[in-house]
Order: structure tokens, then sequence, then C-alpha cells
């Protein structure tokens, strides 16, 4: 016995298949019911007592190390199996894979830079990490506006003491653009400014520490507070449907006179009242206003000559609007069953 013990031993460790079927039909053939194995294990049962204890180990040495021969066997054979396939047919389809969707809110974004685009506006941008002066300075906030207060503005902490060296701040909003356009360019300019903000906010369904908007610009010979409102009319039809109406509520802002912030009509309720917009039928989108002639002097624009309005909206806000949710913190946390139910079609 102990002869066909080590025999089958030998044809374990010998064994060298080529295909994975042949290491099944070897496994049925040696571990099978009615394989050697199992008839060694057979003829055991009638061994002398004394011989029990050597055997029974010598056979169960066997069957692990033929268990164990078999398994990598199969593990190698399968895994350059797939390899192989893969290479010995380059005609074959290749595996789908699943495409991913684009942010709601770089969809909504690019939604609004393409309806202004329709109007003549092209894009510009500027610095997240801005200085004084283009975020607040030179749009009229006075020294002491609240908004340069250390709750709502991120300040960035001087690397130097150098007096030449400014001090900086993450913007609080994207119209510190319309201030570096105007100093670069000659009127006319029509630009819309889309970025990230930052405020010193707690963050709750409605409110972040980051979020985006979108400036817009126009500044031409003769410009009107009814050309703004025609424009910013034809965005919001473009944006929430043919039927959109809009209001001008007025306002207050440093940077613009007269100011205005702007409602669009319920897209929800269609203007009846649902609780969305608090049973008024309107909802809040953007604030404007016609530039304040200091802002075109500050940045070297003849305010004589030249007028001009400006916008500008919450991203976040509008997408919220748009798609019905509720909760702004959902942006943020990049769950992709959340991302996955909006379209790309921008
Ligand atoms: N910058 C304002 C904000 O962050 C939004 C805004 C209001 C921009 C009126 C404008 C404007 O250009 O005219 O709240």
């Amino acid at each position: 016995m102990i002869t066909k013990i080590n025999d089958l031993l030998g044809r374990v460790e010998a064994f060298a298949p080529t295909t994975a079927a042949e290491v099944e039909e070897f496994r049925i053939k040696i571990l099978g019911k009615k394989g050697e194995l199992t008839a060694l294990m057979d003829e055991f049962k009638s061994v002398p007592a004394e011989q029990k204890r050597e055997l029974g180990q010598k056979i169960n040495a066997l069957k692990q190390a033929a268990q164990a021969r078999i398994n990598e066997l199969k593990a190698t054979l399968q895994s350059s199996a797939v390899k192989s396939e893969a290479i010995d047919d380059m005609t074959r389809p290749g595996s789908a894979e699943a495409d991913g969707t684009r942010h709601p809110i770089s969809i909504v974004k690019n939604q609004i830079v393409d309806i202004f685009s329709r109007l003549g506006y092209t894009v510009a941008e500027g610095p997240e990490i801005e200085d004084d002066w283009h975020v607040f300075s030179a749009l009229n906030f006075p020294l002491s506006h609240p908004a340069r207060d250390m709750q709502d503005t991120f300040f960035v902490e001087k690397a130097s003491n150098e007096p030449n060296v400014k001090d900086l701040l993450l913007r609080t909003h994207t119209s510190s653009i319309q201030v570096r356009a105007m100093e670069h360019q000659k009127p006319p300019i029509r630009i819309v400014c889309p970025g990230r903000v930052f405020r010193n906010e707690a963050i709750s369904y409605r409110a972040h520490c980051i979020f985006h908007q979108v400036e817009g610009l126009y500044i031409d010979e003769n410009v009107s507070f009814a050309d703004m409102k025609q424009s910013i009319l034809y965005f919001a039809k473009e944006m929430f449907g043919e039927s959109a109406t809009i209001r001008m509520r007025p306002s207050y802002f440093p940077f613009t006179e007269p100011s205005a912030e702007v409602d669009v009509s319920c897209n929800l309720c269609g203007g009846k009242g649902c609780n969305v917009c608090k049973g008024t039928g309107w909802l809040e989108i953007m604030g404007c206003g016609m530039v304040d002639p200091n802002v075109l002097e500050a940045s070297g624009i003849d305010s004589k000559k030249y007028s001009g309005f400006a916008f500008g909206m919450g991203v976040e806000r509008i997408a919220m609007l748009k798609y019905g949710v509720k909760d702004l913190r959902l942006y943020f946390e990049n769950d992709v069953r959340f991302l996955h139910q909006f379209d790309s079609a921008l």
C-alpha cells in the first residue's frame, strides 16, 4: 500500500496540465467518489492495526497535497485563460464602462453661461484668492461695511510683514472679476463670470462656506435699466421655461445704483403659491443693478460716457429651484446615487 501512496503522490506532483478542464478531469480521477484516493481509503480499512498510524498519516498528507496542487493549478490556469482570451481575439467587443455624469452644479453653471453667450456674453474668470481692492474697495464698499467683518470673510494670513505685501482673502463673491475685467478691457464689455466663492458661514441645508456664483456685467454707451430687465427676463425664460415671468424689488448693493433683487415666478406651482415659494408664488434668484459711477471710475472707465448693469446669482440656488433639491449639502457630499440623477447634456 505504501508503494501505491508514493506512486500517487509522485503523479500529483508531476502533473502538468495546460487547461483547466484537464485539472478537473484529474481531480475526479484522484479525489472523486470512485477515484484512486477513495479506493486507497477503502483499502486502508483492512490494514493491520499496528500499521494504521503510519499509513493514516501518509494518506492524509497525500490528500492534502493533491487538494492543494489542484487548487493552485486551477487558479493559475483560469487567470492565464482570461489573459490569453483577451489577447487571442482583438476584434471582440470591449466590456462597457459605465459613463460618469456631470455634477449638477457644473450642468447648471454651463446652462447659465450658455444662455448668456447667446446674448453675446463671453466668459471671464479671476483668482479665488483675492485682495481687498478687487473684492471690496473698488466695488464701493465703505471701510466699515459689515461684509469685511471677520464673520463673513476668510482672510489669508500674511506670509511676510513687508508693507507692500497685500492683504489677501478668499473672494466672497464673483463681483471681483468684473473689477478685473474693467481694469483690463475697454467698453463695450459683456461678460459672465462663473466661479467658487467663500464665506465664513455655518454649514446647514441652506448655507455653505463654499458655493458658486455667476456674475454678469454689461458696459457700453446708453445702457439702461430696461436693457437689464429684458436680459434677465430672457435668462429666466430660458432657464425655467417660456411661461416664467420676473419681478424686481428695490434693494441695496454698494456697487450698483439703483439696485434690485429679482424674483422668478415659482416653477413648481406656476405662481399659485406652494411650500417651496412659501405661498408667495415667487422665488428669489439674483441681485442686480446699474453699475455705480464710483465703481466705473475706480476701474478707470469714464462714467460720463459709459453706463452698465451687473447681476449676480448663486448657482446652487438656481440648481435647487430647477431640480427641487431642498438640501444644499447634497451638492458637496458627492454621493454618486445623488449625482447620477442629473443628465449631462451640457
Ligand atoms: N455680489 C452679490 C452677492 O454676492 C450679488 C450681486 C448683486 C452681484 C447685485 C451684482 C449685483 O453684480 O449687481 O450677494
